[in-house]
């Protein structure tokens, strides 16, 4: 009888045991966090994340600034690559000095390498901006949409000095640095930044790119407004929601994509893309 009871309170110790356990075990091992590269990182499972991939430009890879409401500039910037508005017309892009091509189709000025486009120029343009303009809208929403963040609220968007590894981030907030960024990452690694509110680089920021990185595989997503202050630099694609604002000197390698429109102030734009102005994104 004895023998039964003291089996009875094994069992139900046991059984206890596996239920805390049980109960305990999933929460404990989801809550891990990990110091990486100075960086707070959150890991969802004991599974690495797998990387991402590009987010594809589609002909939006083509264009060094495309813009839905207008360029503006003032001061002497120079973009390196193409320029585009669409729906509006070419009367919102202003202080470049644009010359028509004899065709319509496109126009050039001495502050842009490549051709510049507007809706309402000649065919075939109007339709290949619609196209583009499209690539750019669906390529933010395939940036906005990966799941399962490598990193959430990093920093809590305060991201100044850090060092990022390859990877999705995503903020809820608004993203600023002061002084200086770096993607540390091979030339094949992927960057990918979801960011719900806006990007503030402050004046003389600096982003860096170490260890083989590319602007063209690096993509920033931003829902709101992007502010470059007085003569800094960034790295990537930016595939903004609303206006990019460059201010007075400030650089940026990589593509000035916004749903309203791209204001710039002697400022200078490179593109780095594996896309091509005549053959478009080969490699997408
Ligand atoms: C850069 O990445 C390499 C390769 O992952 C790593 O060995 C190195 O520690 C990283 N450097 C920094 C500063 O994070």
């Amino acid at each position: 009888m004895s023998f039964i009871k003291f089996n009875q309170t094994l069992v139900t110790t046991a059984l206890l045991v596996t239920a805390v356990i049980l109960l305990l075990g999933v929460p404990m091992t989801e809550g891990i966090l990990t110091e990486k590269h100075g960086n707070l990182r959150r890991q969802l499972d004991a599974e690495p994340s797998p990387p991402q991939s590009r987010v594809k430009l589609l002909t939006a890879g083509k264009f060094a600034v495309l813009s839905k409401t207008g360029v503006t500039t003032t001061g002497t910037t120079g973009v390196t690559g193409a320029m585009g508005t669409s729906p509006i017309s070419a009367t919102a892009m202003t202080g470049f000095g644009l010359i028509m091509d004899s065709g319509n189709a496109f126009s050039t000025s001495t502050l842009v390498s490549g051709n510049v486009y507007a809706a309402d120029y000649e065919s075939p343009t109007p339709n290949m901006l619609t196209v583009a303009v499209l690539d750019m809208q669906g390529a933010y929403v395939d940036a906005a949409g990966r799941p399962d963040p490598d990193y959430a609220d990093l920093g809590a968007g305060s991201i100044e000095g850090l060092t990022l590894d390859p990877g999705l981030y995503k903020w809820g907030t608004n993203v600023e640095l002061t002084s200086s960024l770096t993607f540390n990452g091979s030339s094949t690694d992927i960057w990918i930044l979801q960011i719900g509110g806006d990007v503030k680089v402050g004046s003389g920021a600096i982003v860096e790119l170490t260890g083989g990185a590319l602007a063209e595989n690096i993509f920033w997503q931003i829902a709101g407004k992007t502010t470059l202050g007085t003569s800094s630099h960034v790295e990537g694609v930016f595939l903004c929601n609303t206006q990019i604002a460059f201010e007075t000197g400030s650089s940026m390698n990589g593509a000035a994509l916004a749903q309203t429109a791209v204001t710039l102030d002697a400022a200078t734009i490179v593109k780095t893309s594996v896309c091509d102005a005549t053959v478009g994104c080969v490699k997408d």
